[in-house]
């Protein structure tokens, strides 16, 4: 973004933060959703002086099990409230007044945008509004908006897509992703509000839920249920482990230059067929589970961030080799059959249902 708010920058804050020794309260919006979790969990254990408050609605992908080993932790609060609501907002920037806000809350699934765009826009569009409002009435320290690749559209074979690259989203939830952007461009350029975007690749990791990518094969896969993959498979998508993606955030929130927008990646990409036979070949399964199902529309065939202006600005870099991460997720869902047996048994069973089963091919 253009830089002709520095005035207002130094006189809304003064100096780099020194977190470690402050007692902070950070406002996370969506953390009972997969990344907030870990973000959460990520903040208690690094910062013991800071107050985490997770604001939630906890719609179908919020789920309080990802956070149990939190609930007699003095420095976590729970909030049921929706981004979208004014006045739940209102009541929990009244109650806590935090310094800093990460705003994750949102409705992340692509084909339920497809199906239904209409509560994408208010949850990430107008929501995001909401809690930049009462962020600025509320003097909130940085607005941290987590933000997407996706924003970017597709990007060609041999090109990586840096900060300046152009909006060009394919469908309603990049759609909706890039407007908040936008409206984060705005804060800072109208109201000199303090705030960071962060776009990061496809995440993986623990207490993802089922409907994603890698969670849909390593669940499935274990229960022996067909693996859908989309058109021909040859979808390139770049993955990044959860946790690199939260020290990613902490170190924007801390130390990103207010008005900037980072990309967050690793430069690991696959092609999700690929992707698909390799998890497969990992648990010792046959191809036979994969399942061809009709193309998303609209579905972007390549994403690929250039992540160097976070590597080289701010001395982040990716920490966890694939590999072992992926190790590491196929053990945590084959140990936490209970919590995906729980949310298979309920209103996800349907939903599964309504988006794959009208895409399945004949594949004789
Ligand atoms: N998963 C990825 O690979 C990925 C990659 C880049 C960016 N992101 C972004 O990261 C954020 C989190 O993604 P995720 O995969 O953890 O999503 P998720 O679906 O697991 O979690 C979303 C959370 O937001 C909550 N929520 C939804 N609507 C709300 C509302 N109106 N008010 C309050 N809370 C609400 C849900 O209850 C849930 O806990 C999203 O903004 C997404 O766009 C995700």
């Amino acid at each position: 973004m253009e830089k002709n708010n520095i005035e207002k920058e130094i006189n809304f804050f003064n100096g780099k933060t020194n977190l470690q020794e402050d007692n902070k309260i950070i406002l996370v919006t969506g953390g009972a959703g997969f990344i907030g979790s870990n973000f959460i969990r990520h903040l208690i254990n690094k910062y013991p002086n800071f107050k985490v408050i997770n604001f939630d609605k906890l719609t179908y992908s919020g789920n309080l099990n990802n956070l149990t080993t939190l609930e007699d932790n003095n420095n976590y609060v729970f909030v049921k409230g929706n981004v979208s609501d004014p006045k739940d907002v209102k009541t929990t920037f009244e109650q806590f007044n935090p310094d800093f806000v990460v705003h994750f809350a949102a409705e992340s699934h692509v084909d339920k945008s497809i199906i239904n765009p209409n509560i994408f826009l208010e949850t990430n569009v107008l929501g995001t509004q909401i809690m930049l409002n009462y962020s600025r009435e509320y003097k909130v320290q940085k607005f941290v908006q987590i933000s997407t690749d996706e924003v970017y559209g597709s990007i060609q074979e041999n090109c990586n897509v840096g900060e300046e690259g152009s909006l060009a989203p394919n469908n309603p939830y990049a759609a909706s992703k890039a407007s908040a952007d936008l409206l984060l461009r705005v804060a800072y350029q109208t109201y000199g509000q303090r705030v960071n975007i962060v776009r990061a690749c496809n995440n993986f990791g623990p207490y993802q839920f089922p409907e994603k990518f890698i969670p849909i094969i390593i669940t499935n896969a274990l229960q022996n249920k067909e693996i859908p993959v989309y058109g021909n498979g040859i979808n390139v998508r770049e993955w990044i482990h959860v946790e690199d993606h939260c020290r990613a955030i902490d170190t924007i929130m801390q130390d990103g230059k207010s008005g900037e927008i980072y990309n967050v990646g690793t430069g690991n990409k696959w092609r999700n067929i690929d992707l698909v036979e390799h998890i497969l070949q990992k648990l010792d399964l046959k191809n036979d589970l994969i399942s061809y199902v009709l193309d998303r529309q609209g579905h972007d065939i390549r994403y690929s961030v250039d992540s160097s202006k976070i590597r080289k600005q701010l001395n982040w870099e990716p920490q966890i080799d694939f590999e072992t991460g992926l190790e590491q997720v196929i053990s945590w869902y084959k140990n936490h059959l209970d919590w995906i047996e729980e949310i298979n048994s309920g209103e996800y069973a349907a939903y599964f249902k309504e988006i794959y089963k009208p895409r399945m091919m004949d594949t004789d």
